[in-house]
């Protein structure tokens, strides 16, 4: 059985590689994450209110966007509306429960594909299918159904090329006709190349559904790598994870995820080809607080250094031992050798962890190689290869140096 061809804007889309992923609402304003209405049994003629003092006064698309590019992000996917039912782009008319009709009294959505076309991002469009504002979506579905359609017309019609709509909540009701054909047919007609996404959510991760789907998600996982072979259409893959436990903002969540676990994940996610995006909460009027920043600098830090490996690499079958692996460029020049765990040089008692260090060896590896230098400093490493076999010498992280993943190029001959 063969692997389908791939369309150029799925491969485009993997080559992005990683995205930060933002939840912002009125639910913000709380602080207690984005399912409070649903799991301390809100009225919604209360919760609405909500809508009242939302000034987003501290929303500023641009820094977001800046903030994005720092992290090493070519992409942002929004809540333009999340399973409240708040809108934060312009619904021209389909309801008044919007951004514009708030003392915002503005297009966020605009401002924020402004920004990343500004900074060379792709927009990527969060829309809820789930509706708890929305009396429709319990009493009259189909009703429902072609208000969400429409509401994904006014944002396929209205901001210019978009990267691609990522569906939640379609979970919600498994047993109902979703009439996704005709809601995927309506981007279709205006976003011909826009990704298509349905987040199967924690309870069916990686799961494929419908033919016009560009992207299967794992939420909070990990992905496995996924067999192509006999697929009906070739399709990316991408891994979402929140900075704490929650994906809008809490203020109490301190469960903060460490550089260490958040570089790890994004190795991970490139080692099977999939993308990682990242999540921060912004707090209530869109401040987006000092420590998520922090976290998402580091990563960039990070990025600066082995962002190549990430973006151009792609798994090529060639692994080591424990959780080292491979990837090989998009032009075939180059492999990338990943390597967790790296030990720092010298023998002095005063350095703690790290496992590798010396000679270690890799299977699968058919190219001639001609050179190999670790991404950061350029020291070259010495090698031996044959029959699918590379023995590396890795010299450890010099003192002062500790990178939770240390990745180092090789030439191919
Ligand atoms: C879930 C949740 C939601 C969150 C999403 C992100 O399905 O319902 O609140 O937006 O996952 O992946």
């Amino acid at each position: 059985m063969s692997i389908p061809v791939a369309k150029q804007y799925i491969l485009d889309f993997e080559q992005l590689g990683l995205g930060m992923f933002v939840h912002w609402g009125l639910y913000s304003q709380l602080g207690r994450g984005e399912w409070i209405f649903a799991l301390e049994k809100m009225n919604m003629d209360e919760y609405k209110n909500l809508a009242k003092t939302f000034t987003a006064e501290d929303f500023d698309a641009e820094q977001l966007a800046l903030l994005a590019k720092e992290a090493g992000c070519k992409y942002i996917t929004l809540t333009t509306r999340h399973h409240e039912g708040f809108s934060l782009y312009d619904t021209c008319g389909l309801n008044d429960f919007d951004a514009p009709h708030s003392p915002a009294g503005r297009d966020l959505i605009r401002e924020f594909v402004d920004a990343c076309n500004k900074h060379g991002l792709m927009p990527m469009f969060y829309h809820t299918t789930l509706d708890w504002y929305n009396k429709d979506f319990e009493e009259n579905f189909d009703e429902y159904l072609e208000y969400l359609n429409k509401s994904v017309e006014v944002l396929c019609k209205n901001y210019g090329k978009i990267g691609g709509l990522w569906f939640d909540g379609n979970w919600s009701k498994p047993d109902s006709d979703w009439k996704v054909d005709a809601l995927y047919a309506t981007i279709r007609k205006y976003q011909p190349e826009a990704m298509i996404i349905n987040n199967t959510g924690m309870v069916d991760p990686g799961h494929f559904g419908n033919i016009e789907i560009d992207s299967i998600t794992f939420e909070q996982g990990k992905p496995t790598p996924m067999n192509r072979e006999g697929m009906p259409k070739y399709i990316a893959a991408e891994m979402c994870h929140t900075l704490n436990d929650h994906w809008a903002y809490s203020a109490d969540d301190l469960c903060y995820k460490s550089p260490v676990e958040i570089i790890q994940s994004l190795c991970d996610c490139r080692r099977v080809g999939a993308n990682y995006l990242l999540n921060i909460g912004p707090e209530a009027q869109g401040r987006v607080n000092d420590f998520q920043k922090e976290q998402m600098k580091i990563l960039g830090r990070w990025m600066h250094t082995f962002g190549e490996a990430i973006y151009n690499g792609r798994p090529c079958g060639a692994a080591g031992i424990d959780k080292n692996f491979i990837l090989k460029s998009v032009d075939g020049k180059s492999l990338y050798l990943f390597i967790y765990d790296l030990a720092e040089v010298g023998d002095a008692n005063v350095t703690v962890g790290g496992k590798y260090r010396g000679a270690y060896a890799f299977g699968g590896v058919n190219e001639e190689i001609t050179n190999i230098k670790w991404m950061d400093n350029g020291e070259e490493l010495s090698y031996i290869q044959g029959n699918g076999m590379l023995a590396v010498n890795l010299t450890g992280h010099p003192y002062g140096t500790v990178y939770p993943v240390r990745v180092a190029k090789a030439d191919i001959k």
